[in-house]
């Protein structure tokens, strides 16, 4: 048999939460309650293995604000909301932010197994889907070349999970060095189209009519390659730079994605380069076209903006250097990591590989500091500093999770080891490993 689902109980009123649980762990249900939405959150997220319950009066955070959270984390969980007797608006309100259903006080309890065990199913579903998906994904090897585990990057994960599995054409914009390229790989890997051709054109490196040739044709006898729209057929055909193509070719492409009608044979995944601060792809791109491709879409969030990634993937990358050199990675103070999460990385990951490579060669010789690194990429030598202020509380716990993430990794997991070296209690530490994510089971 299958594994019991959960169901988490969030309630603040200590009766109504116990009597809920012994009712359905009666039907065989794991049950875990909450006294408060924001204990709950400490638990509840995109994977999670179950369902919730949530009243809906709570002081401080209420139930309708937990729901709009649980939403953002993974629109597909199923919660059931409690409202009060006749409250038609809160129900209403409560289906609007995208509850699975709304149990009325008082319970009838008939009511409330039969509605835990639709939601249960759908949940069962969900997650079987995701579980095979991630499974006949070839692409974990490429899913696993993106390092970072901040709310952008695992709905990125997500995103790249479900528009594998889609057939429409996809959009993918960004700055420069955020992921594109990477992440269209990473479509056409995880999805039905993974054993077939894989065909990447870049539109900004080729002249107006070679360009125009490579793409679709015709070709001499002589040529030994077919046009792109040809030679990526059943497959994926990547468009580096699409922005680039002139308004001509632009009309082409639309052209021949009419053409192809829906499901289309050959899936187009375009990608347009953000260059210029606040421009956008509807900017850059003739409307009709983009239009046709933004259905689906995935916009690369500037590494700027990814908060604690930035040390995960500086201290990744150092280390992988490390491994490369044969050296010790660089340890990080607590100023160089502030330095790092202020720094505007206009290059984004592939400025951040760049400077955690000179940082490794730099620590091999014994000289020099990540600031002025950081320095030497920016020649105006302004401060390094982001003009998009962050509160402090993000970078303490940007720094605290670094420091626990290298000591776990240095100890091999050995809890004692880290709670001695860093003059925790067990307790606290535990604390903060749940908080930050963080398992001790990856440290072994
Ligand atoms: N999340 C990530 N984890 C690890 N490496 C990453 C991640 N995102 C990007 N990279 C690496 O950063 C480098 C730049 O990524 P990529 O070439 O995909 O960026 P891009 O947005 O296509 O850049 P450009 O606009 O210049 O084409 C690559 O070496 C890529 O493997
Ligand atoms: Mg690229």
């Amino acid at each position: 048999m299958a594994q019991a689902m959960k169901i988490a109980i969030v309630d603040d009123e200590q009766d109504m939460r116990q009597s809920i649980s012994q009712w359905l762990a009666l039907s065989g249900y794991d049950t875990e309650t909450f006294s408060s939405a924001e204990d709950a959150l400490k638990v509840l997220g995109p994977d999670y293995p179950g369902i919730v319950i949530s009243d809906i009066k709570m002081p401080g955070m209420d139930g309708i604000q937990l729901l709009k959270k649980l939403m953002g984390a993974d629109s597909t969980l199923p919660v059931i909301m409690i409202t009060g007797h006749g409250d038609v608006p809160m129900a209403v309100e409560a289906m609007r932010v995208g509850a699975f259903d709304f149990l009325e006080k008082p319970f009838n309890p008939d009511r409330m197994s039969e509605l835990a065990k639709r939601a249960s199913s759908a949940r069962r579903l969900t997650l079987d889907n995701r579980a095979l998906r991630r499974e006949l994904s070839g692409g974990t090897q490429i899913m696993n070349k993106l390092i970072g585990a901040s709310p952008v990057m695992e709905r990125l994960r997500e995103d790249i999970l479900d528009l594998g599995q889609a057939d429409g054409h996809v959009l993918i914009d960004g700055e420069t060095g955020t992921g594109k390229t990477l992440v269209a790989h990473a479509l056409h890997a995880v999805g039905s189209r993974a054993g077939k051709k894989f065909v990447l054109v870049s539109c900004a490196a080729l002249e107006e009519e070679a360009l125009s040739k490579r793409l679709f044709g015709p070709m001499l006898p002589e040529d030994t390659q077919l046009p792109a729209i040809e030679e990526a057929r059943g497959g994926t055909l990547v468009l580096e730079d699409v922005e680039a193509l002139s308004d001509t070719l632009q009309a082409r492409l639309l052209s021949v994605m009419n053409e192809q009608g829906t499901p289309a044979e050959t899936r187009i995944v375009a990608i347009s380069n953000l260059q210029e601060a606040g421009k956008t792809s509807e900017d850059v791109l003739r409307p009709d076209l983009f239009y046709r491709l933004a259905a689906l879409r995935i916009t690369m969030p500037p590494l700027r903006q990814r908060g604690e990634d930035i040390l995960t993937l500086f201290t990744r990358l150092s280390e992988q250097f490390a491994e490369e050199y044969g050296c010790e990675a660089p340890q990080v103070s607590a100023q160089e990591a502030a330095q790092l999460l202020q720094a505007p990385w206009p290059g984004n990951v592939r400025q951040l590989i760049n400077i955690a490579e000179r940082a490794v060669l730099q620590s091999r010789r014994g000289s020099g500091t990540i600031a002025s690194l950081l320095m030497s990429d920016h020649e105006e030598m302004q401060p390094v500093m982001t003009t998009e202020g962050k509160p402090l509380k993000e970078y303490v716990e940007a720094f605290e999770r670094m420091l626990i993430d290298n000591t776990m990794r240095r100890h091999k997991g050995s809890i004692a080891s880290v709670m001695d070296e860093l003059c925790l209690p067990r307790r606290t530490l535990n604390e903060k490993m749940a908080k930050y994510g963080l398992q001790r089971s990856d440290y072994l």
